[in-house]
């Protein structure tokens, strides 16, 4: 854990400088994100915004140039898990431990000012990013980043490479 920590830490000092260095006050609460397990369930007709997925099935690209990326914009319900956008639309997201913070095949990289918005993640997501192939400043686990209208006609990128725990073909679904 101390490993990992330093490793996010040092990929973004300024938005983990700082964070949880001290020992916590009792009178102090930690804000940390809250670990979902699973995803939460959303209403058929909860309200959607409009997300854009950027290499949304990188599984099946080859030499595509930067301009040829291919780009998915899908309705996200807001109160659900980019994972459980991704996948209700067949974005080719894996969530290899169904969303519960135990992997790193949900992967995907945010939109630099839509990340400022969002809480901070958990220790458990830091460790699991922390095995991520290609990570980057503004990298998330697609389970554990709730939709809300911040998420409007946002950009979210699919990475390239995923750290795959399945080795027979699995085609993930949602959950
Ligand atoms: Fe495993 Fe998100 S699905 S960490």
């Amino acid at each position: 854990m101390i490993r990992s920590t330093i490793t996010s830490r040092s990929l973004n000092p300024l938005k983990y400088l700082g964070h949880n260095l001290g020992k916590p006050s009792f009178n102090q609460p930690i804000m940390k994100s809250v670990r979902w397990h699973g995803g939460p369930k959303v209403s058929s007709d909860a309200p959607t915004v409009p997300i854009t997925f950027i290499n949304p099935h990188p599984s099946e690209r080859t030499n595509t140039s930067e301009e040829e990326i291919p780009k998915l914009t899908v309705e996200a319900k807001i109160g659900e898990t980019l994972l459980q956008t991704a996948q209700r639309n067949h974005i080719d997201l894996e969530g290899a431990c169904e969303g519960v913070c135990a992997c790193s095949t949900c992967h995907l990289i945010i939109d630099d000012d839509l990340f400022d918005t969002l809480s901070e993640p958990s220790e458990d997501e830091e460790d699991m990013l922390d095995m991520a192939f290609g990570l980057t400043m503004t990298s998330r686990l697609g389970c554990q980043v709730k939709v809300s209208e911040e998420f409007r006609d946002t950009v979210i990128k699919v990475p390239e490479m995923t750290r795959n725990f399945y080795v027979d073909g699995h085609v993930p679904q949602g959950h």
